[in-house]
């Protein structure tokens, strides 16, 4: 196969030119995404030489004016052109010392680099040399892999996964985000190294972890982890939400399960990474809190404020960011029953414009979540929750417009009762602002200064005039 035509960057030309005693290759997800019809901004080439010295010559060829970035210990070079990260390694042959991730590398063939890579998809090289420009070169077949959407290893996949054992997650992540399947053998030696994946880095676990999460149906990974024996070693909390138990002849349904439901529901409708991982924690909290009382059956109670306080546990040990980001989980973790316990009951005005108090800004983010939640089998149960959800979200709208309470601020401040009332800061003031506060939620006055003033007046006659 001949893929000249679509080697469309110029980088490409002055590889050619430029390393005529070098062969040199584009190799990896560049030639995989290539064939697959996916975007791809991250080119890698491979020569059988200096990867530091070609793209030395490439960047002053092509005239990048940015300095290329060289890794002297990895022997490999980058600089970005045109929206692109290109990068130059010299060809290797690896052998990996079994206890940690540093390779001991040595200059080698095409080959050898191709046998040293973690899929047959991802083992395809593109001849870049004037004498087969644009030619395919494919040893392990991954070509067919790509049409049988399957994934393995192209060595022995015990010898593959022991040389990184990051490339067990990146299995699942690329079955997740392609829609593949991992092949059989390949499956199996996951299963038999999943507690390989201790040695790895937080960090590039969690980098897996977001990228299943991004996938367009994220629970065929956490399955597919769950399985091969490494979400138990990565993420206890998730494999605490098992199963389900009966008692009386009721029983909860099963919160893994229906976590995963919950994830996939909220990506069709929305790629926000941070909302997506609100899903995967809004119910992580289930197992401390199940009781079982009669006559109801099985609570939770409490979960939500409990999975709130895990979510900066859980952020830390990913090494997850620990700002706004995660704060945002949190709030969607502690608030997302809200809305389900406003449509539940009468639609009050006071309620919904507390939540809107609540929620800010992600108030729109929280309902999508909470009609992600709604997965019972129970049809006429689930139609119920929807429409008394629009009830709540035509409110939302309705006193938003009225009210603006959603950024909102007290129009009487701190200061202003310090000052009016010649107070130094004291329980008082906080009494004032929150009775005022509560009297805007309630409907009791409107959201302006002069309603606000007027009631700061009486409750401090009350408070300090007995
Ligand atoms: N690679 C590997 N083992 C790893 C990581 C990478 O063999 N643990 C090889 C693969 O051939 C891969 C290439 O290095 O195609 C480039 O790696 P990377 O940029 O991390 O991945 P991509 O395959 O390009 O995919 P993505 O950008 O989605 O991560």
């Amino acid at each position: 196969m001949n893929l000249k035509e679509h080697l469309q960057h110029p980088v490409f030309r002055a590889v050619s030119e430029l390393s005529p005693n070098h062969p040199a290759y584009a190799v990896g997800g560049f030639v995989r995404d290539l064939l697959l019809g996916r975007p791809c901004k991250d080119i890698d080439i491979v020569v059988v030489g200096s990867g530091i010295e070609l793209a030395e010559a490439c960047a002053k060829y092509l005239g990048v004016s940015q300095e290329v970035a060289v890794f002297k210990n990895f022997g490999t070079a980058m600089f970005h052109q045109d929206g692109y990260e290109i990068e130059f390694v010299g060809a290797r042959k690896e052998s990996y010392e079994s206890h940690s991730r540093k390779p001991a590398v040595e200059n080698g063939s095409l080959q050898d680099d191709q046998n040293r890579r973690d899929f047959t998809i991802n083992a395809m090289a593109i001849s870049l040399n004037k004498e087969n420009y644009g030619e395919l070169v494919d040893p392990f077949d991954g070509q067919e892999d790509l049409k049988k959407k399957n994934i393995q290893t192209p060595l022995d996949p015990d010898i593959t996964f022991s040389d990184d054992p990051l490339r067990m997650l990146r299995a699942i992540r690329f079955a997740t985000q392609l829609n593949f399947d991992i092949a059989p053998e390949t499956f199996e030696s996951i299963q038999r190294n999943a507690e390989r994946v201790k040695i790895l880095s937080a960090e590039r676990i969690a980098e897996e972890l977001n990228k299943i999460l991004l996938a367009p149906k994220p629970s065929l990974g956490f399955k597919l982890l769950d399985i091969s024996g490494i979400l138990g070693i990565i993420f206890p909390e998730l494999i605490a939400l098992k199963g389900t138990e009966s008692r009386n002849g009721r029983s909860h349904k099963d919160n893994f399960l229906h976590t995963l439901e919950v994830v996939d529901n909220v990506a069709e409708k929305s790629s926000n990474l941070w909302l997506r991982w609100a899903a995967l924690l809004h119910d992580i909290a289930k197992p401390q809190t199940k009781r079982f009382e009669m006559p109801g059956g099985w609570t939770f109670h409490g979960h939500e404020f409990i999975g709130s306080k895990m979510v900066s546990r859980i952020f830390k040990r990913m090494r997850l960011p620990l700002n706004e980001k995660m704060k945002y989980v949190e709030k969607l973790v502690a608030l997302h029953l809200r809305p389900i316990v406003l449509a539940e009951d009468i639609v009050t005005d006071s309620a919904v414009r507390r939540l809107l108090f609540e929620a800010g800004d992600d108030i729109d983010d929280l309902m999508l979540l909470c009609n992600a939640d709604i997965t019972s089998k129970n049809r006429e149960k689930v139609k119920r929750y929807h429409d008394n959800f629009k009830l709540v979200s035509e409110k939302l709208v309705e006193l938003e417009e009225k009210d603006r309470i959603r950024n909102f601020q007290p129009p009487v401040t701190g200061e202003d009762i310090m000052k009016h009332f010649n107070i130094p800061p004291c329980r008082e003031v906080g009494i004032i602002k929150d009775r005022i506060k509560d009297a805007i939620l309630d409907g009791e006055i409107p959201n302006n200064f002069d309603a606000a003033w007027k009631l700061m007046l009486d409750e401090g006659g009350k408070l300090f005039n007995g």
